[in-house]
């Protein structure tokens, strides 16, 4: 985009051992940007009405004098969404010519807020598996596992069932054919209304085509979700939503494929709450680590009205610690976690000609298959590495009339099946080369994978020359193969805090292993797995909770709390002596529906936070109350969750999930460890958290537990999460050569060479400078300004020899405005770290394409340095120590006159 003073792009990293010293720029580019921020789009936030608000429509005027406001101060801009919710959000979403005006326009009176759009990427389950349409009369169990480890099937069984409550699904829209979700949408239908606020065709990129319908035939996403919280029981499958009488909204703000800029779920939220929406849920979010951003922020308001809205917790738990997702960092609403689901719906083949237990297959719904046939190796070597990987012998017999063995290994299943369907071979079972048992890409062909076991005894016996065949049962072959990791918290959910030690996520539902509806064209069911999956559970669970005890504001603000505080401890593995999962990834544990929904004990708050050591909060207070009509008594302890470490040692690179755990816990003592509680009274508990000891303050350990509260017939406890150092201390940019074999932050020209020395660019064509950097932890704020290379300024990072670092005057008293710049490049607020990925995600790159200040104005011919500054977290943007900071070498700017 020449027009703008610099673009921002990220991309595909090279590894450091992969590396020569040059990186091409054109290699480094791709479309992303550091939190997906779109080029020169805001949105701004207005307070109180502003000039005259006496006739109607005041707030219509509000936006009037915000615009003639930009206009007399030569603001170039186009508006391109409005909202007008008064008391909840009134500003617009525009394009600004120059980005840097949002300076300007954040000084104007009554500007409450501006902050970046960003792009939010389209809801990505981590595993897809789309059942292919035969009938099973057995109940596939999934979904009843997941009602039952929750104690939804308990309220069900008393008949609540989220009768008369409305849920608001933004998403992907909803295939409302569905004859499982009503098959219709209107008053009347399961799916009461609805709007598409961008058409099939939208990318995220292209323009908004709003339509009144919002159907889904060619994503299926907000179908699944929505299908977790409505899906009419008594269908084919023997599924049900969690609250299957609720009515439902689908606001769609995806399009077929790409993601959402965040203005529009700004006005899909704002629509939600117009239309009168008990709940909101949304599945969706991007790597953020701060609470501010504008969805985020309206949707914590939106919690605070008393409605209850429920939002993924992000599938980047390989990421590690300080990687919540936006918005569901909100702050008020509820965050939601995946758990794995304890058993996966699979089928069982039976085996014909010699004695031996039905072969379980990877499959939710049987193959379709109706004829008994016999089975056929390709190879009879059980060790085979690449077995089918070539075509396969002339000695092959037309195999259209076998069930093929094959084994997995070296080349994609794809490859050996189409070999096998060289030779006429129709249906295969692909057995393991290890202990793997999970779902496999097959394309088109009828095949699934088998556990190597299995495999290796059917082609035993195949080549021993028995006569063994294999049948596909149509029904009653479903069983509930165990998860091995059924019950833990799923690897991908995102791990909080946020960077400002907030809890998130707030409690977790089951999200791995999850059949639920799928638009009808795209199969009509689908096995999906995230915390897309887990999230709809929870607004499931909040219209149940909502339909006990009415919808008021009150039950709508009480809900974190009483989820949080009647949930279930999860473990961090099965093997005994483990500690519990950080709270960081299971937030208060798994919802407990039952307690929740039924229990006379209310305890609040549900959560406790001490935040870092600089900001340490030592005692806190938590309250009992006896709604019921018995005296109850309670005994209080602490039970301890794992301190993650979040860092490598000695590194300022986090560590990848699962995040290893310490069992250096913190210590708690209580004002009472048992007491009574009398109906109609409340108790208040103190409770002095100690941050543990013999933990190493540089590795971030994030600590976390419990305090149990229990009485003689139900448990309940109240959360609490801090971190045993002062994160002020964490190192934000990436100094090392680790990813690139050059220290960074570093210039770049477009051949990719790294620039240690005085370099002249004239602008023209690709003679352009590119600043790559790499965030290590997430920052407030990121500028990047020009110097004048005489400036004497003393840096923090890769100082290269003596001069600047000599006498910078404000080291201690100044503040970053006391350093003298010649003006600035670009500044972003609220930057996520990067990633250690090879996606795009691992490391910014500045490309200055024209010689432009971010205002729009030219730079004069001349030598500068460019000067990186990023603040610290927790640090204060007014004082230059709270900054690290990095100066390049001279740039000459030496524009040919024309
Ligand atoms: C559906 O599941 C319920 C609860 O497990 C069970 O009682 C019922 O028999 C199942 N229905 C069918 C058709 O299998
Ligand atoms: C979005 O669609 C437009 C055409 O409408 C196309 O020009 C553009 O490249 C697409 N963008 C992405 C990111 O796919
Ligand atoms: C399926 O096969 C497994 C393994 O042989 C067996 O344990 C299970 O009982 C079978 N279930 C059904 C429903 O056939
Ligand atoms: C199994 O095959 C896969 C794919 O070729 C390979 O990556 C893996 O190392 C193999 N596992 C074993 C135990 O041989
Ligand atoms: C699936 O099969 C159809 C024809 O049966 C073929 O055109 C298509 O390319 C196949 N797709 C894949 C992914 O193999
Ligand atoms: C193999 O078994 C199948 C099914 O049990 C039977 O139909 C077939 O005749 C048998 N073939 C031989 C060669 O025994
Ligand atoms: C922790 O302290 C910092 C610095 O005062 C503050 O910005 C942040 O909001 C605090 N976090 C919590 C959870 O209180
Ligand atoms: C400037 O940098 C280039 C490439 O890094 C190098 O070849 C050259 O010797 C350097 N010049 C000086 C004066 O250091
Ligand atoms: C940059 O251009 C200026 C003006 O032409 C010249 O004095 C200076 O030597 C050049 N610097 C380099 C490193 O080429």
């Amino acid at each position: 985009m020449k027009s703008f003073a610099w673009s921002v792009l990220a991309a595909f990293a090279l590894l450091a051992s992969a590396l020569a010293a040059k990186v091409p720029v054109s290699s480094l580019r791709n479309a992303k940007t550091p939190g997906n921020v779109v080029p020169n789009r805001f949105i701004i936030e207005l307070s109180a009405p502003l000039g005259n608000t006496k006739r109607d429509g005041a707030s219509r005027e509000t936006h009037e004098v915000l615009y003639s406001q930009m206009r007399k101060r030569s603001v170039s801009f186009q508006v391109d969404r409005e909202f007008n919710s008064p008391g909840l959000f009134v500003g617009a979403s525009v394009t600004l010519k120059d980005a840097n005006d949002r300076n300007e326009i954040a000084s104007m009176p009554g500007v409450q807020a501006i902050h970046p759009v960003h792009l939010v990427a389209p809801p990505k389950p981590v595993v897809s598996h789309v059942v292919t349409g035969v009938n099973d009369a057995a109940v596939p169990a999934d979904t009843e596992s997941t009602h039952i480890i929750t104690g939804v099937d308990k309220l069900h069984a008393q008949g609540i069932t989220g009768k008369g409550i409305k849920v608001g699904i933004i998403d992907t829209g909803i295939d409302f054919t569905h004859p499982d979700l009503g098959g219709g949408i209107g008053p009347g239908f399961k799916i009461i209304g609805g709007f598409d606020f961008v058409g099939d065709a939208f990318n995220g990129s292209n323009t908004p085509v709003p339509d009144p319908s919002p159907l889904d035939q060619c994503n299926g996403h907000g179908t699944h979700v929505a299908g977790i919280i409505g899906a009419n029981p008594g269908n084919a499958f023997n599924i049900s939503g969690v609250a299957f009488d609720a009515s439902l909204t689908s606001y769609r703000i995806f399009g077929c494929t790409g993601g959402t800029p965040t203005d529009i779920i700004v006005e899909a939220l704002l629509r939600g709450v117009s239309d009168g929406q008990d709940i909101l849920t949304m599945s969706l979010g991007g790597p953020d680590g701060w609470t501010e951003d504008s969805a985020s922020v309206l949707s914590s308001r939106i919690s605070d009205m008393g409605k209850i809205v429920t939002i993924a917790a992000g599938n980047d738990g390989a990421d590690g610690m300080f990687f919540t997702s936006g918005p569901g960092n909100a702050l008020d609403a509820i965050s939601v976690a995946s758990l794995d689901n304890t058993v996966i719906p699979l089928q069982n083949a039976t085996v014909v000609g010699v004695q031996h237990d039905p072969v379980t297959y990877f499959d939710a719904l049987p193959l379709p298959i109706t004829q008994t046939l016999p089975i056929f190796a390709t190879s009879t070597d059980t060790t085979v590495a690449d077995d089918a990987c070539d075509a396969l012998p002339d000695s092959t017999p037309d195999l259209s009339k076998f069930i093929v063995i094959v084994r997995r290994g070296t080349c994609t299943f794809v490859q050996k099946l189409t070999n096998i369907a060289a030779k006429g071979g129709t249906v295969s079972l692909i057995y393991d080369n290890g202990s793997g048992f999970d779902d496999i890409d097959v394309g088109n062909f009828t095949s699934a994978l088998i556990q190597a076991d299995d495999g290796v005894f059917l082609v035993q016996q195949f080549a021993a020359g028995k006569n063994v065949s294999l049948s596909f049962p149509q029904s009653g072959a479903s069983t509930q193969f165990p998860d091995p990791t059924g019950g833990l918290i799923s690897t991908f959910t995102s791990y909080g805090p946020t960077n400002d030690m907030f809890f998130k996520p707030a409690v977790a539902a089951p999200g791995g292993n999850i059949l639920s509806t799928f638009p009808v064209p795209l199969g009509s069911f689908a096995v999906l797995s995230g915390t897309s999956m887990a999230t709809p559970f929870i607004a499931g669970v909040s219209a149940l909770l909502f339909g006990l005890k009415g919808n008021s504001p009150a039950v709508g603000r009480g809900a974190r709390d009483l989820f949080e505080t009647t949930a279930q401890l999860v473990a961090s593995s099965k093997t005994d002596g483990d500690p519990l999962q950080t709270v960081a990834q299971q937030g208060a544990g798994l919802v407990n529906a039952f307690q929740a929904l039924t229990t006379n004990i209310i305890i609040s708050p549900g959560e406790l936070l001490t935040n870092d050591t600089a900001n340490f909060v030592s005692l806190h207070n938590f309250k009992i109350t006896n709604n019921g009509k018995t005296s109850e008594s309670f005994k209080i302890s602490h039970v301890p969750a794992g301190t993650a470490l979040s860092l490598q040692t000695g590194t300022s690179f986090f560590n990848d999930g699962p995040v290893p755990l310490s069992t250096n816990f913190a210590s708690i003592k209580f004002s009472e460890t048992s007491l009574t509680v009398h109906p109609g009274q409340t108790q208040q508990i103190t409770a002095h958290i100690t941050a543990p000891t013999g933990v190493d303050p540089s590795l971030l350990p994030v600590f976390s537990g419990f305090i149990q509260v229990e009485s003689a017939t139900e448990t309940f406890h109240v959360t609490y999460l801090g971190v045993a150092s002062a994160l002020k201390d964490a190192q934000v940019v990436d100094d090392t050569d680790a990813f690139f074999g050059v220290n960074l932050p570093v210039l770049t020209d477009p051949a990719g060479d790294f620039l240690t020395n005085a370099t002249n660019f004239t602008f023209v064509g690709e003679d352009v400078p590119s600043l790559l950097m790499r965030l290590a932890f997430g920052t407030a704020q990121l500028r990047a300004d020009l110097v004048d290379p005489s400036e004497k300024i003393a840096t923090t990072l890769n100082k290269r020899g003596a001069p600047e670092e000599l006498s910078f005057p404000s080291a201690a008293a100044g503040s970053a405005a006391a350093i003298k710049t010649v003006g600035s490049l670009f500044e972003l607020d609220f930057q996520p770290r990067n990633t250690d990925e090879n996606d795009g995600t691992e490391f910014n790159l500045f490309e200055f394409d024209t010689p432009t200040f971010a205002n729009g104005s030219t730079i004069p011919n001349g030598s500068y340095k460019l000067l990186l500054r990023a603040l610290k977290v927790t640090g204060d943007p007014t004082n230059e120590a709270d900054f690290e900071s990095w100066l390049s070498p001279v740039i000459g700017v030496q524009v040919p006159s024309s």
